[in-house]
């Protein structure tokens, strides 16, 4: 295991307390791991079993952790064989839980502009969470090409910039008191028809100056999302972090499987994403 890493990641069997399934293959599965719960931070994510039969682990983000209660929660797509085996284990059941692993986000700016993209909408819930008591003022933007895994909710939170009738929100983040809009291409409702970054360059044009360079962009979804934000964060000149995902076998910083190229004031330099990340600087990376 990775030297900076030995001691922080936990490997616990851990029992299944709830497994819901949503529309467009997609599962919220709740697990008791109070290891993990305790140490998880935002952005950090569990490599977890999918079947007795099958050794190799599948990444997952950390979605929520409850250091208190011992549990994670973790949303997932269906996507090939390992998550579908994953998608068929009961409440009740057990998966051995390797976690938390990885760079998390660190939230430096008062304003953060959260993005997320289909899968890539955990990190962005657990840092809104991670700030529901602090004096940060985060916008949350969530896009999905499949139904979302919530029933949105109009929002109680109108915000110069967003269109009329722009109004669907994650009713999780409604209930923290944290503004929340929702994009997609298949014409739901309230849900703006277009990408996640239409809805950030409204809100953020709908910001003071003064406002605006309190922004700082974090974002996690599909690679072609992730440029696009960071295109957007170079034309407003703001910080950005984005979570990557990429193929693992060890997850654990031994296998080199997950390298990455990013730019270090040196030259190009390989990065594992799963102990050198997931979460890098933006400008790194795109
Ligand atoms: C750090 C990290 C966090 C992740 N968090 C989540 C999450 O919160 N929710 C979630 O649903 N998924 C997440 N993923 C992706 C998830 O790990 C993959 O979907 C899963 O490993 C696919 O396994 P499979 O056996 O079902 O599919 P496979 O049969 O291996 O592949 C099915 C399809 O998925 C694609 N795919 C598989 N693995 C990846 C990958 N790592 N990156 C990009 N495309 C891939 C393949 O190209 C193929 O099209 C994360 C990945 C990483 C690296
Ligand atoms: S998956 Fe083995 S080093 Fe990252």
């Amino acid at each position: 295991m990775d030297r900076a890493h030995r001691d922080t990641i936990l490997v616990e069997d851990a029992e299944i307390l709830s497994h819901e399934p949503h529309a467009g293959e997609q599962y919220v599965m709740r697990v008791r791991a109070p290891g993990c719960a305790r140490r998880a931070r935002p952005g950090q994510f569990a490599h977890l079993t999918v079947d007795p039969q099958r050794p190799m682990r599948r990444p997952i983000s950390i979605m929520r952790a409850s250091a208190a209660d011992g549990w994670v929660d973790f949303l997932y797509k269906a996507v090939g064989d390992g998550t579908r085996l994953l998608a068929a284990r009961r409440r009740g059941e057990q998966i051995s839980v390797l976690g938390p692993i990885g760079v998390a986000f660190e939230i430096r700016e008062r304003r953060p502009l959260l993005i997320g993209g289909g899968v890539g909408m955990p990190p962005m819930i657990f840092i809104a969470e991670s700030l529901r008591y602090s004096d940060s003022k985060p916008f949350v933007v969530l896009g999905s090409e499949v139904p979302f895994p919530f029933t949105a909710r109009p929002s109680q939170f109108p915000l110069p910039g967003l269109p009329d009738g722009v109004i669907a929100a994650m009713p999780l983040l409604e209930d923290w008191k944290i503004p929340s809009r929702l994009a997609s291409l298949q014409g739901y409702a309230g849900c703006h028809q277009g990408y996640v970054t239409d809805l950030a360059r409204y809100w953020l044009d709908g910001l003071s100056d003064r406002e605006r360079a309190e922004v700082g962009v974090y974002a996690c979804g599909p690679h072609a999302m992730l440029g696009a934000v960071v295109n957007l964060a170079r034309e407003y000149d703001l910080p950005v972090q984005v979570s990557l995902e990429e193929f693992m076998a060890c997850a654990v910083g031994g296998c080199a499987g997950c390298v990455v190229e990013v730019s270090t004031p040196g030259g190009p330099a390989m990065k594992r994403v799963c102990v050198d990340g997931p979460v890098f600087d933006g400008y790194t990376v795109f």
